[in-house]
């Protein structure tokens, strides 16, 4: 810190990986869908924030002790829209620093870790000021929704839903919540490794994605089918069963990048080796008959998923079929992880 705060506070937090994916937004960032994640263990945030009294308030930020004038902007629109909620915007200068655990350029979003890192961090700098110590983790969520929807699940471990479902009376669209459903062991331990089929900043961000759905053709079959996924994912992650978990996963990062395909302008962002891997996937579950499935976000890489127990067989197949498919033959092996944690400094 360069400006010698009076309070920091600093967290870890992590990325997350959605199964039923948020593809569209109304309003102050809320869902027009449901969507349903885990969070990951390896890819994470590490975010101190510290405050400096000002009257004028402002705020700086650096990543791995560099500023990057792309997320500035995106801080700036995040701390205007919730400065009511955190008096302590209005009257400290707030130093931003932030490391993450996978490396640059790999195609990994960084939004979901940073943008809850960052809220976890303010919401407790907050308490601090206020003469507190507890964490309404529910409010930080709706925070951290407010700096990147996706961020909204990173608050918590293992399996999260975010968006309103009548169904499901504790769902919101302003903050996401643990699944409101006992997960079996098959899902508890799921490996995801990340197949880099290219590293390259993607031609379309996810926020313009979003706002393609405003005026879609298929927008009310789209909000239909996430709901219907989001129920029947729910049922698959207490029961147990990976066939249904793995038509879900593969027909939502499909249906994901087919809306991209139909959209107006239509782009694009599956690349030769995405669909060579698909298909090897398929291939391997039909002749082994051992449970992997995939999915993808706002890119061309592919998240390939399975249960612990086949990590062996799983780990000697990626090396001989999948890896000659990756960019630099890189793998980035991740798992289920248990959420975000404070990190209190020993110096
Ligand atoms: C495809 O959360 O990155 O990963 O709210 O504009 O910051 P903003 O978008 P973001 O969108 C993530 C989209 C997705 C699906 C998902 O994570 O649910």
């Amino acid at each position: 810190m360069t400006n010698k705060p009076s309070l920091t506070s600093t967290w870890q937090s992590p990325s997350n990986l959605a199964i039923v994916k948020y593809w569209g937004k109304k309003a102050l960032q809320e869902p027009v869908n449901p969507s349903v994640s885990f969070s990951l263990s390896e890819a994470k945030t590490t975010t101190t924030v510290g405050l400096v009294p000002r009257q004028d308030g402002g705020f700086s930020f650096r990543l791995d002790e560099l500023p990057v004038p792309k997320f500035e902007k995106k801080i700036e629109t995040f701390f205007n829209a919730i400065r009511a909620r955190l008096p302590i915007i209005e009257n400290h200068f707030i130093e931003i620093e932030s490391t993450n655990t996978f490396p640059h350029s790999t195609g990994i979003a960084s939004s979901a870790s940073a943008m809850s890192a960052l809220a976890l961090c303010l919401a407790d700098l907050q308490q601090q000021v206020n003469g507190k110590n507890d964490l309404d983790i529910t409010e930080v969520s709706s925070l951290a929704r407010i700096g990147s929807g996706s961020a909204s699940r990173s608050v918590y471990g293992n399996w999260n839903l975010w968006g309103r479902m009548a169904e499901l009376p504790e769902s919101s669209d302003f903050h996401a919540i643990p699944a409101p459903v006992d997960i079996a062991p098959v899902f508890r331990d799921l490996h995801d490794d990340i197949l880099i089929v290219s590293s390259q900043s993607k031609p379309v961000s996810s926020s313009h994605g979003h706002k393609l759905m405003d005026l879609h053709p298929y927008r009310e079959g789209r909000i239909s089918q996430a709901r219907r996924n989001t129920l029947e994912l729910l049922k698959h992650l207490s029961s147990g069963n990976f066939e249904g978990f793995a038509k879900i996963a593969e027909s939502e990062a499909l249906s994901l990048h087919g809306l991209m395909m139909s959209s107006t302008p239509a782009f694009t962002l599956l690349r030769p080796n995405t669909l060579a891997i698909i298909e090897k996937i398929r291939e391997f579950r039909d002749n082994k008959d051992i449970p992997v499935t995939f999915t993808m976000d706002a890119g061309p890489n592919i998240h390939l998923l399975y249960p612990k127990e086949f990590l062996n067989e799983v780990s000697e197949w990626e090396e001989n079929s999948l890896k000659p498919f990756c960019e630099d033959g890189r793998i980035l092996r991740d798992h289920i992880g248990k959420g975000p944690e404070k990190i209190i400094s020993t110096k």
